[in-house]
């Protein structure tokens, strides 16, 4: 699945969502130039990954899962999914997630068994930081660490807009959310179970992580597919 193709079969091209918009074209679903679709990464697959459904129906079925079969989640999968979460949707450089200021404050590192990896969202990449397996420090809830994939949301403090520390925090806090809840309807729409989770130890994980001061974790979501 490209990225035109994700926002067609997410329904953003159709006619619902369109004329609700009052005839919105979106870049890419129209059928514009659409020259910052990342390089390498999942182009040309088709729409199998989510399956054809509408934006409204990724709604309806979004929802909190904890459960998870063992199984991978497919790397081009896994791509797809994180572009949507936060990658590059137009040329500027700009992403599908809206940052406050356009600040772009937070990092996406992915935790799978078979390492610890960072997003490169102009890349359209992963870019490997460690072979270890830290999924046990992924959270503080057992399920976090039976999940094929944990996202850890990592916020540039030194970035983040805002004049004192607790509005960086709220913004910071804000951003990740836009980001978290475009992970939902992805996992809604393509059939994978995921939960968004605070609950984890921001100290030892941020260590494992190799974060520097400025960094800090906002939150962690765990993506897999739904245990049958
Ligand atoms: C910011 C945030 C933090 C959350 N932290 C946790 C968590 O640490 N552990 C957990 O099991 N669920 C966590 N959740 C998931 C919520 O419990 C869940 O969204 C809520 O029960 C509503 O269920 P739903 O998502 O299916 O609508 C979190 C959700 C959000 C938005």
């Amino acid at each position: 699945m490209d990225r035109r193709t994700f926002l067609a079969t997410a329904g953003l091209a159709t006619a619902g969502l369109a004329s609700a918009l009052g005839g919105l074209a979106l870049p890419g679903a129209a059928g514009t130039a659409f020259a910052a679709s990342p390089v390498g990464t999942t182009t040309g697959r088709g729409a199998a990954s989510i399956a054809g459904k509408s934006l409204e129906a990724a709604l309806r079925a979004r929802q909190t899962q904890r459960a998870y079969a063992p199984a991978p989640v497919a790397e081009a999968q896994l791509l797809d999914l994180l572009w949507a979460a936060c990658g590059v949707n137009r040329p500027d450089g700009r992403r599908t997630a809206p940052t406050a200021l356009n600040r772009q404050e937070i990092e996406v590192y992915v935790i799978r068994a078979d390492g610890l990896f960072l997003y490169d969202a102009h890349a359209g990449t992963l870019a490997r930081k460690s072979d270890r397996d830290l999924r046990p420090l992924a959270g503080t809830q057992a399920y976090a660490a039976t999940a094929p994939v944990n996202l850890v949301y990592v916020a540039d403090m030194s970035k983040a807009a805002g004049n004192t520390p607790e509005e960086k925090l709220l913004t910071a806090g804000l951003d990740t959310g836009y980001i978290s809840q475009n992970v939902y309807l992805f996992c809604a729409a393509a059939g994978l179970a995921t939960v968004a989770r605070a609950s984890l130890d921001a100290e030892a994980l941020g260590k494992a992580l190799g974060l520097n001061s400025r960094q800090r974790i906002t939150l962690a979501q765990s993506v897999g597919h739904p245990k049958a």
